[in-house]
C-alpha cells in the first residue's frame, strides 16, 4: 500500500512524486490522460517507489488508511472535476492536499464541502518551480492543524532545508496556505518587474551592454542583495542565441504573461484594505506589456522617444543599487503586511515568523534579506509592517535618498519605472504624518454629504463647502 497518492502528472506533479518517492514514501500516481502516466513510469528506474494507477478506483484502493491524496492539477475547474470523482471514493479521516495554485477562497469553499463528508481538505502552496518540486520546494500548508501534523514528516522530508530547518510549515487555518502562496507570487511579480526596470535603466538608460548589465547583477547577487531571482538573472543574461550570436534575452518578445496570482494579490489587498502598490504596479506593468499593438501605434503617434539618461554612468549605478534594495524591501513589506492583516481579519492565526522561515529556501523569492526580516519578527512577532522594525527602518532611511535621486534622474528620459515609483511613493506616504486626504474628504462631503472628521474636535461634521455659506 502507498503512503500517499498524487493526482496530476504535469511538470510539477512528476517532480513532486519523484521527490516524495526518493525520501522513502511509496507514492501512487494517477493522471486524467493515461498516456502521460505510461510515459512517466517508463522513464522510472527499476525499484522506484512509484506505483502507477489508471482509474480513480484503482488509485484510491492502493492507498494506506487514512488515505492521503495530493492534487497537482491546473487550478480552477480541474480541481473541482477531480474532487467530483474522488470524493465519493474517500471517507471519514482521509486527507486531500491541493498543492496547485488555487485561489484561497476556492480552497475554503472546498474545505466546507468536503468537511461534511468527514474529509479534511488542505490548501498547500508549493513554490520552487519544477526544480524545487524535485529537489526541495518551499511548502506552505493551510487548513486543519491535524491535517498538517498527520503528514508533517513527509512535508518536512521533501522540503528544502536552511540552517538544518525544513522550509515546510503550517501557515494557519482554512485557506491560509494558499493565501501565503498567492502573496508570495504577488511579491514575485514585484521583484521580477524591479529586475526588468533595473535592466532597462542599465541597457537603454545608460547604454550598457547585456554583458555589462549581467556583471552588475552578478555583483548584487554576491552582496547582501543576493537572491534566487538575481542568480537566475545572471544566468539568463549570459545565454547567447546560437543562430544569431546575440544575447537570447534581447530576442524574447516583450509581452509578459500571467496566470492570475499577482492579480488576486492586488484584488485581495484591496478587499482587506492593505496597500500593496509595488505589486499593483507590477500587475499593471504586465498588462501594459501585453498591449504590444497599442504600444507600437503610440510609439509611432508620439515619436521622439529618448531613453538615454544623462549623467555619469558610475554615479547612476551607485544610486541604482540602493534604489533596487529599497524597492525590494518595500515589496516584501507590503506582501507581509497583507498576510498579517488578512490573518487577523480572516482568523487564520498565521505566525509571521513561520511564513518568512519557509521562504528562506526552495521558493522563488528566497533572498538574504529574509534573514533580516526573521530578526525583525523574532524581536516583535506581532509587527504590523517590517518597516517599523528599528533595524529595517534604519536601513530604509539610509537607502531612501538614493531611490529618490535615481528616479529624479531617470525621469529625464523615457524609462518607465512603475515598481520603483510605487516603492518611493509608498515609503514617502508612510512617513508623512499628514497626507492630503483632507482635501478628498472635503470634496466628498461637498458632492455626497459623506461627512468628515476634524483634527481639532471629535465627531462627524457636514458643511456646504460653498464660499460665503
Ligand atoms: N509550473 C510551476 O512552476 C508551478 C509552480 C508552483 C505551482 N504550480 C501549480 O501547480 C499546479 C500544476 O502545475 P503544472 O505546471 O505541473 O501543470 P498544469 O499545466 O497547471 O496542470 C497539468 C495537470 O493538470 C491536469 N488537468 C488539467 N485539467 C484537468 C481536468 N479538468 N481534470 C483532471 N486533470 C486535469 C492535467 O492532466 P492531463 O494530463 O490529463 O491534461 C495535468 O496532470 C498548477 O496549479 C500550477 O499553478 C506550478
Amino acid at each position: 500500500m502507498s503512503y500517499v497518492g498524487l493526482v496530476g502528472l504535469g511538470v510539477m506533479g512528476e517532480n513532486l512524486a519523484l521527490n516524495i518517492a526518493s525520501r522513502g514514501f511509496q507514492v501512487s500516481v494517477y493522471n486524467r490522460t493515461r498516456e502521460k502516466t505510461e510515459r512517466f513510469v517508463q522513464r522510472l528506474p527499476r525499484g522506484s517507489a512509484i506505483v502507477p494507477t489508471y482509474s480513480l478506483e484503482e488509485f484510491v484502493s492502493s492507498l494506506e488508511r487514512p488515505r492521503r491524496v495530493i492534487l497537482m492539477v491546473k487550478a480552477g475547474r480541474p480541481v473541482d472535476d477531480i474532487l467530483d470523482g474522488l470524493a465519493p471514493l474517500l471517507g471519514e479521516g482521509d486527507v486531500v492536499f491541493d498543492c496547485g495554485n488555487s485561489f484561497f477562497r476556492d480552497t475554503e469553499r472546498r474545505q466546507e464541502w468536503l468537511a461534511r463528508r468527514g474529509i479534511t481538505f488542505m490548501g498547500v502552496g508549493v513554490s520552487g518551480g519544477e526544480e524545487g518540486a524535485l529537489k526541495g520546494p518551499s511548502v506552505m500548508v493551510g487548513g486543519a492543524p491535524s491535517g498538517f501534523e498527520e503528514s508533517r514528516a513527509m512535508w518536512e522530508a521533501i522540503a528544502a532545508r536552511v540552517d538544518n530547518e525544513p522550509c515546510a510549515g503550517y501557515m494557519g487555518l482554512r485557506g491560509a496556505g494558499h493565501f501565503v502562496k498567492m502573496t508570495h507570487n504577488g511579491i514575485e511579480y514585484a521583484l521580477l518587474q524591479l529586475i526588468a526596470e533595473s535592466y532597462d535603466i542599465m541597457t537603454r538608460g545608460l547604454g550598457m551592454s547585456v554583458e555589462d548589465a549581467a556583471q552588475v547583477f552578478r555583483e548584487w547577487r554576491d552582496s547582501e542583495l543576493g537572491s534566487y531571482l538575481l542568480e537566475i538573472t545572471v544566468d539568463a543574461l549570459s545565454v547567447v542565441d546560437e543562430e544569431t550570436g546575440k544575447p537570447l534575452v534581447e530576442l524574447v518578445m516583450d509581452r509578459a504573461e500571467q496566470k492570475g496570482t499577482g492579480k488576486w494579490t492586488s484584488q485581495t489587498a484591496m478587499d482587506v484594505g492593505v496597500p500593496v502598490p509595488n505589486i499593483d504596479a507590477a500587475v499593471s506593468a504586465r498588462i501594459m506589456s501585453s498591449l504590444k499593438e497599442q504600444r507600437v501605434n503610440a510609439a509611432r503617434l508620439y515619436g521622439g522617444v529618448r531613453t538615454r539618461i544623462e549623467g555619469d554612468r558610475r554615479e547612476l549605478l551607485e544610486l541604482l543599487r540602493p534604489a533596487y534594495s529599497l524597492a525590494a524591501i518595500t515589496s516584501y513589506a507590503q506582501g507581509l503586511a497583507l498576510i498579517s492583516e488578512a490573518s487577523r481579519e480572516y482568523g487564520y492565526g498565521t505566525k509571521m515568523l513561520d511564513v518568512v522561515k519557509v521562504w528562506r529556501g526552495g521558493c522563488i523569492i528566497r533572498a538574504k534579506l529574509l534573514h533580516t526580516i526573521i530578526g525583525a519578527y523574532e524581536r516583535e512577532p506581532g509587527l504590523v509592517n517590517i518597516l517599523f522594525d528599528d533595524e529595517i527602518a534604519g536601513l530604509a532611511r539610509e537607502l531612501e535618498p538614493s531611490l529618490r535621486e535615481l528616479l529624479r534622474r531617470v525621469k529625464t528620459a523615457h524609462i518607465p519605472t512603475p515598481v520603483m515609483d510605487a516603492a518611493l511613493n509608498y515609503i514617502t506616504s508612510l512617513r508623512r504624518e499628514r497626507l492630503p486626504a483632507h482635501v478628498i474628504q472635503a470634496l466628498r462631503d461637498r458632492f455626497g454629504a459623506h461627512e468628515y472628521e476634524r483634527v481639532d474636535k471629535p465627531g462627524r461634521f457636514h458643511s456646504s463647502w460653498r464660499p460665503g455659506s
